[in-house]
């Protein structure tokens, strides 16, 4: 049985037709319209396309925010013009058949559950760290979507009280200390200040980025500079991590999205932070922590999957 997923990212929308073992036998890629209206055009092409060329059972699309619990209408986007939009319905009438609507990082951490990192476990938690952060909350093999549809939006726990001024309207909130522009706020600061020396302010790009190959070659070097952010960043999500610990303990964190493309880099001080931040440490088994096997493409294939799973 085949299943389409699409994930729709702050810059791509990334489709797939998916087998029920995970593997993705062929893929299409756009850019992000910004007006809704196009989006979900976007989208419907995409699946019309990949429809026609594989004989299609259920259609996903992921995308980030807060989704109601009938899967249907986007409530809230931090980082995204949504405000109770009915993207369901909106995606349904131009595709012209049931869509199963799922927050990015649910997908992507259902995806990894089944077919990458998290597979034999019960219970997992998975963090995304781009853009925004976000997360996913498997309990004795469930996905955990809360009473009201927005469980696991870990992004938005408060983690600094007083902190910075968050998209979801809050301030303090883990997004703004462990997300990919977090980072790149780090290395800016870092790269200012230059009181330890660092060439990261040679490696920013004309946008003022340190580009993903640039900050590499610098955590490869042994940079500084680099490696504080990178550490500030991983303090972050570990000392977070501790804390779910208290309320989830999970056996397992997997760690997506762009940042965990650093891995062991990020998450040699995550563990050190988790274990600091943990209630009772020494006295009780701690988690592991990984990065996301699946890469991109988990999200999509999560999705795709959980279609397929609703609709039969
Ligand atoms: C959103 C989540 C999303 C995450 C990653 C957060 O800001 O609230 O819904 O999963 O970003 O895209
Ligand atoms: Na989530
Ligand atoms: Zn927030």
């Amino acid at each position: 049985m085949l299943n389409v997923g699409i994930d729709i990212g702050g810059t791509k929308i990334a489709g797939g037709v998916v087998a029920a073992d995970g593997r993705i036998l062929e893929r299409v890629r756009v850019a992000t319209p910004t007006d809704t209206g196009a989006l979900a055009r976007a989208v419907a092409e995409m699946v019309e396309l990949l429809a026609a060329r594989h004989e299609v059972h259920g259609v996903g699309v992921a995308a980030a925010g807060f989704i109601d619990r009938s899967r249907s209408v986007m409530l809230h986007a931090p980082n995204i013009d949504w405000q109770n939009e009915p993207l369901r319905a909106q995606f349904e009438a131009l595709i012209g058949r049931p869509v199963t609507l799922e927050n990015d990082a649910n997908a992507a951490g259902w995806g990894e559950f089944r077919f990458g990192a998290g597979r034999g476990t019960t219970d997992m938690v998975m963090v995304t760290l781009g853009t925004g952060v976000g997360g996913a909350v498997i309990t004795d093999g469930q996905l955990v979507i809360g009473a009201n549809g927005s469980a696991a939006e870990l992004g938005h726990v408060r983690f600094v009280r007083g902190g910075r001024p968050c998209g979801c309207g809050q301030s303090g909130c883990l997004e703004q200390y462990a997300s990919g522009r977090a980072l790149q706020r780090e290395l800016a600061d870092i790269a200012a200040s230059d009181d330890i020396g660092t060439r990261l302010a040679a490696h920013r790009g004309a946008d003022g980025i340190v580009h993903g190959p640039h900050l590499a070659l610098l955590l490869a070097e042994g940079d500084a500079g680099a490696l504080e952010a990178v550490r500030r960043v991983a303090t972050a999500l570990g000392e977070a991590c501790g804390a779910f610990q208290a309320v989830l303990d999970p056996e397992l964190y997997v760690i997506g999205g762009g940042v965990a493309d650093l891995g062991e880099v990020l998450l040699e001080p995550t563990r050190i932070a988790y274990e600091t931040a943990l209630p009772g440490f020494g006295d009780r088994p701690t988690a592991r922590f990984v990065t996301a096997t699946l890469g991109n493409d988990a999200g999509l294939v999560g999705v795709a999957d959980l279609a397929g799973l609703r609709s039969v």
